[in-house]
C-alpha cells in the first residue's frame, strides 16, 4: 500500500512539474496601470469548457478576444452550455466611454463598458494578464477586478512618414503596438520637404514628383561636407491602402489625424508644382534634413489646390481633426515676393508673422466648412491663433501656457520629453539619432500639465503625443528602436493616474511587458541593464555610484579598464582620476546590457562650490549646477544627459569658489554647438580670479573656430598672468549669450541656446 501511494504522489508531481504552464498564474502587471485593481484568491481557468456572451453592440470587440485567443493560443470557446463564460455588457453607469470594469473570478470573466472603446481597454488588459502563449491548451489567469477609466482623452503617437517611408503593414503594426497601450490617436505626418506620402487624384503629379527624391543624406546633418547616397528613395499611399489603415485603426479604437504640412515643409509639393512657390522657379524635392525657406505662396491658385487636397483627405479620414502644420515656415521668400507684400498692405496685416497667422486662418475656415476642426504646431500662435485651432506645443511648453490661456485646446508634445528621436542611452554604440538625450525615465516622469496654468485652464490640455521624425531612422526597426519602450512608458503618463506612479514598479512590469514585445518581434531598446552612474559628494569624500533600471541582477565594475569583475554594493570611494567600467551580469555571469565606461577627472575644481547666477532650462538640468565641476564629463553627442546644462538666450556668470586657495595653471571647458538645434556657442567668454592677496585678474577671450559641433575652449593662466605661483580663492566665469540665431539658420530670430560642459581646473 505504502508504495502505491508514493506513486500516487510522484506520478502527481511528475504531472504537474510536466505541464508548468498549467500551475503558473502570473502575477497582474499591467501597463498602462490601471486606476484600481483588486486581486482576488484563485483563477479563472481557460479550458475546453469557457464560452462567450455578448450584447450586440460590444460584439465586434468580444469577436476582437475570440479571435486573438484562436491566432496566439490555438483556444477555441465552446458553446452556452459551458460552466464558464466571459460576458461583455453595457453598463450605462460608467460614466467614460474609455473606461470599463474587469472582474475575473472563478467561473466568469464580465466585461462592462458603455462603449465599445472601453470593452477593447478591458480586453487589453485581459491580455496582459494571460500567461505568454505556450504549447498548452490550458492556462489560467488570477481572479482579479478591476475599474479603469484615462487620465487624459488624447493619447497620441506620431510618426513621420515624409523623411523615411515605411510600408502600410509596419503602419498597422505601429497602430496594433500603441493600442495595446490603451493610445489613441495616431498623428500620420504624410507630407515633408523630402517626400510627399499620400495620393491626390487631382494632382498626380504629387505621385511622379513629389513622392520622390534623388538621393538621401549620409551620416548627421551636422557633419560636414554634406555626403549623398546617390539613390533614388521614396513611395507614396495610395487612397485604397489608406482606407485600408483607417479600418484596421478602427479596429483598434485608434483615430488618424492625417497632417498636411503649409506653409512651410513642402518643398516635395513646390517640386511638383513650382507655381505653388512665390517665385515659380523650378525646385527639386529636397535630399538633405532641415528648414527650407521653399513654402506655399499666399495666392488665391495656391489656396485652391490646397482646398482640392483638403476635400481627398477629409474624404478619407473619418476623424474630427487636420493638422495643417504650420511650423517652421521661413519668411524668406515672403519678405521678397511683390504678391505677398502687396496681400499683407491689403489685408492690413502687421508683417510676414501676419501673414501666416491669415494663411492659417483662411484655410482653417475652409476645413472648418467641411465640419472638421484644425491642429497645429505652436506657431501657429505667432500672429494671432485661428478662432477654433488646437495647438500642438513643440517648442517647450510655453505655447501650450498661451493657447490654454486663450481657451484653446492644447496637446503636449515638448522636445525635452516627448520627441522620441533623440537619443534614449549614453551608451556610444546607440545607433546615429538626431541628438538630444531623452531616457525612459524622463518619459515617465513627465507632467502634461505645463507650470502657469490654474485648474480651469488645464481643462484644455487635452493630453500628449509622442513624436517619432524619422531623418535617422531609416528601417522600420530603427523605428521600433526608437519608439519602444518610451511609447511604453508614455501610455503610464496617459493613461494612469499621478498618485500612482511608480518608476520602479513601473520597470517591474517592464519586464514582463518585455516579453510581450519579444513574441511581437518588436526591436524595442532594452536598456533597463544598462548601468549608469552618478557622482556623489559625500561629506567626508567624493564617490561614485552605479545603479541598473532593473534591480533583478548584480553590477560588477573595475577601476583599472579590467573586464568588471569586482561585485558592488556601495558607491566607489574617487581619490584619484580613474576609469570605471560596470557592467550588470546574470548567474552565468553573462552581461546583460552594454558595458559602462566612465572616466572620472579628479581635477581641481571637483569638490569645489559653485554657484548660477540663472537657473538652467528646467528641461537641461538633470545633474544641476554640480555637474560643471564633478570630474565627469558630458557625452559628445547628447547635449541632454546630466553632465551638460542648457541655457535659453541668457548670459551667465559662474562663480567657483575654492574651500583654499589654490594655485592654477589652465582652464578649460567646451560648448556644444548643434546648430541645427538652434545650440550655440558663445562668441566670447571672460574670466576673473580673485586672489588670496586680494587682487583680481581677469581677461576677455574670443572664441574663434565655431564650425564644429563641440568647440572647446582652453586658457592657461601663463597667457594672462606671469605669476606661476597665483593663489586663487574664486573663478568667475561671464558667458554672454550667442544671442538670436541669424537668417537663413533653422529657428532663426529665436533666441539661441547655450549648452556648458564640465569646468576642468588644473
Ligand atoms: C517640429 O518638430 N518641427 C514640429
Ligand atoms: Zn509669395
Amino acid at each position: 500500500m505504502k508504495t502505491h501511494l508514493y506513486l500516487k504522489i510522484l506520478i502527481i508531481i511528475l504531472l504537474t512539474s510536466c505541464r508548468p504552464e498549467m500551475d503558473e498564474i502570473i502575477k497582474p502587471s499591467i501597463i498602462p496601470k490601471p486606476l484600481a485593481q483588486k486581486i482576488g484568491n484563485g483563477s479563472f481557468i481557460f479550458n475546453n469548457d469557457v464560452a462567450i456572451v455578448s450584447e450586440p453592440k460590444l460584439l465586434d470587440v468580444s469577436n476582437y478576444f475570440t479571435l486573438y485567443l484562436k491566432e496566439n493560443y490555438n483556444f477555441e470557446l465552446s458553446n452556452n452550455n459551458s460552466t464558464k463564460k466571459i460576458t461583455f455588457k453595457i453598463d450605462d453607469s460608467i460614466n467614460n466611454d474609455e473606461g470599463y470594469e474587469l472582474n475575473v473570478s472563478k467561473n466568469n470573466i464580465t466585461v462592462k463598458s458603455k462603449h465599445a472603446k472601453g470593452a477593447f481597454y478591458a480586453v487589453q488588459s485581459l491580455l496582459q494578464l494571460l500567461p505568454l502563449p505556450s504549447s498548452s491548451n490550458t492556462f489560467k489567469i488570477a481572479c482579479v477586478n478591476i475599474k479603469d477609466e484615462p487620465q487624459y482623452k488624447y493619447r497620441g503617437m506620431h510618426l513621420d512618414v515624409g523623411r523615411h517611408f515605411f510600408s502600410i503593414d509596419f503602419i498597422k503594426k505601429y497602430i496594433d503596438l500603441m493600442a495595446r497601450l490603451k493610445m489613441n490617436t495616431f498623428h500620420w505626418h504624410l507630407t515633408e520637404d523630402q517626400g510627399w506620402r499620400i495620393e491626390i487624384k487631382k494632382y498626380p503629379k504629387l505621385q511622379e514628383i513629389a513622392a520622390f527624391r534623388n538621393e538621401t543624406l549620409i551620416g548627421h546633418y551636422n557633419d560636414q561636407p554634406h555626403q549623398f547616397d546617390g539613390k533614388p528613395y521614396g513611395g507614396f499611399y495610395t487612397q485604397e491602402q489608406i482606407k485600408e489603415v483607417v479600418a484596421y485603426a478602427k479596429t483598434r479604437q485608434v483615430t488618424i489625424i492625417p497632417e498636411i504640412e503649409m506653409p512651410g515643409h513642402s518643398q516635395a509639393a513646390i517640386a511638383a508644382y513650382p507655381e505653388l512657390g512665390c517665385s515659380g522657379e523650378q525646385v527639386e524635392v529636397a535630399t538633405k534634413w532641415g528648414v527650407f525657406d521653399e513654402v506655399y505662396c499666399p495666392k488665391e491658385s495656391t489656396f485652391k489646390f490646397l482646398e482640392d487636397v483638403i476635400d481627398e483627405v477629409v474624404a478619407l479620414f473619418p476623424g474630427k481633426y487636420i493638422h495643417i502644420g504650420g511650423d517652421e515656415a521661413p519668411k524668406t521668400n515672403w519678405k521678397n515676393c511683390e504678391y505677398c507684400q502687396k496681400l499683407i498692405k491689403k489685408e492690413g496685416l502687421k508683417d510676414e508673422h501676419g501673414l501666416q497667422s491669415y494663411f492659417i486662418a483662411r484655410m482653417e475656415k475652409y476645413i472648418n466648412t467641411k465640419g472638421k476642426q484644425i491642429i497645429g504646431w505652436d506657431e501657429i500662435l505667432e500672429g494671432g491663433l485661428a478662432p477654433n485651432a488646437t495647438v500642438m506645443s513643440w517648442r517647450g511648453t510655453s505655447g501650450a501656457v498661451q493657447a490654454a490661456k486663450e481657451g484653446h485646446d492644447v496637446i503636449l508634445t515638448p522636445g525635452s520629453h516627448c520627441y522620441f528621436d533623440h537619443y534614449q542611452s549614453e551608451n556610444e554604440n546607440e545607433p546615429l539619432a538626431i541628438g538630444g538625450f531623452l531616457p525612459l525615465e524622463k518619459v515617465y516622469h513627465f507632467n502634461p500639465i505645463p507650470e502657469g496654468l490654474t485648474d480651469k485652464e488645464a481643462t484644455y490640455v487635452l493630453g500628449a503625443q509622442g513624436n517619432v521624425w524619422t531623418e535617422y531612422m531609416q528601417t522600420e526597426k530603427q523605428v521600433e528602436y526608437m519608439a519602444y519602450p518610451r511609447v511604453v512608458a508614455l501610455s503610464e503618463v496617459l493613461w494612469s493616474s499621478p498618485e500612482h506612479k511608480n518608476y520602479s514598479d513601473f520597470i517591474n512590469r517592464l519586464e514582463q511587458y518585455q516579453k510581450r514585445l519579444d513574441l511581437l518581434e518588436v526591436n524595442y531598446a532594452n536598456h533597463i541593464y544598462s548601468v549608469k552612474g552618478k557622482f556623489t559628494h559625500l561629506s567626508d569624500r567624493l564617490t561614485f555610484e552605479l545603479n541598473t533600471t532593473s534591480s533583478s541582477y548584480p553590477i560588477y565594475y573595475s577601476t583599472d579598464r579590467s573586464f568588471p569583475s569586482k561585485l558592488y554594493s556601495t558607491p566607489i570611494t574617487i581619490d584619484a582620476s580613474m576609469h570605471i567600467k560596470a557592467v550588470v551580469l546574470d548567474s552565468k555571469k553573462t552581461a546583460l546590457g552594454a558595458i559602462f565606461q566612465q572616466e572620472i577627472n579628479l581635477h581641481k575644481g571637483v569638490g569645489a562650490s559653485i554657484a548660477i547666477d540663472k537657473e538652467p532650462h528646467p528641461a537641461y538640468n538633470t545633474g544641476g549646477k554640480g555637474a560643471l565641476i564633478n570630474g565627469v564629463s558630458g557625452n559628445n553627442k547628447r547635449y541632454g544627459d546630466r553632465e551638460w546644462l542648457g541655457f535659453l538666450g541668457e548670459d551667465i556668470e559662474i562663480t567657483i569658489e575654492f574651500d583654499k586657495p589654490t594655485n592654477i595653471n589652465s582652464f578649460a571647458t567646451r560648448f556644444f554647438n548643434g546648430n541645427g538645434q538652434w545650440i550655440y556657442a558663445p562668441k566670447e567668454i571672460n574670466l576673473q580670479l580673485k586672489l588670496e592677496d586680494g587682487r583680481a585678474i581677469s581677461t576677455l577671450k574670443k572664441i574663434e573656430n565655431t564650425k564644429s559641433l563641440l568647440v572647446d575652449f582652453k586658457l592657461n593662466i601663463s597667457q594672462f598672468s606671469e605669476d606661476k605661483n597665483l593663489k586663487a580663492t574664486e573663478l568667475k566665469i561671464t558667458i554672454p549669450s550667442y544671442g538670436n540665431i541669424p537668417e537663413g539658420k533653422q529657428g532663426a530670430g529665436h533666441k539661441a541656446w547655450t549648452f556648458i560642459d564640465e569646468i576642468i581646473i588644473n
